[in-house]
């Protein structure tokens, strides 16, 4: 079964990718040498079409590419940026590592909760907006940095904070 892009599948129900995903996780295998070494773009595609990466959801890649649960499950607790838990249609990621935090992460970070009414690692009751806090997300140069969903927002400042949240709210 396959419920719609982003929404999270009930527990226990037999997942399958939607064609879309089927796809492009065709296209995507023969590019390397072993089904494993494509895990990380396959996990990438699960996440975005159940909205997080459940035990069911880690079930489906590990039959999708003959690879153990344990070790589909391994890699995707160790990368930050594949969702575990469901998030918000706004997934706001703050770097806090040390270019970002010498350059004010905690201040964005702070400012985001009151912002937003939740604190890191929560989601606003609307569903919209969920706050996490992360590790280098590779923009060092343009520090403090967030990602909400696949998009970067560099060189962040409190009017640059306030335009992002404002374009998700209208978005
Ligand atoms: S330390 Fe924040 S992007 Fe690298």
């Amino acid at each position: 079964m396959h419920p719609p892009d982003g929404t999270v599948p009930e527990e226990g129900m037999a997942l399958t990718f939607s064609d879309k995903a089927e796809a492009e996780i065709k296209a995507l295998l023969p590019r390397y040498p072993a089904g494993e070494a494509a895990l990380i773009p396959v996990l990438t595609l699960a996440a975005q079409e159940y909205g997080a990466l459940t035990d069911d959801v880690i079930d489906l890649v590990s039959t999708r590419l003959g690879i153990p649960p344990t070790r589909v499950l391994a890699t995707a607790t160790f990368y930050t940026m594949l969702p575990k838990k469901p998030v918000g249609k706004h997934h706001v990621q703050v770097c806090t590592n040390i270019a970002c935090s010498l350059l004010g992460a905690e201040h964005v970070v702070e400012k985001l909760e009151r912002k937003l009414g939740i604190r890191r690692g929560e989601t606003t009751a609307d569903g919209l907006f969920t706050l996490s806090e992360v590790e280098c997300l590779g923009s060092c140069g343009s520090a403090p940095v967030m990602m909400v969903n696949e998009t970067f927002h560099e060189n962040l400042d409190e009017d640059a904070i306030d335009r992002v949240l404002e374009e998700c709210r209208r978005g």
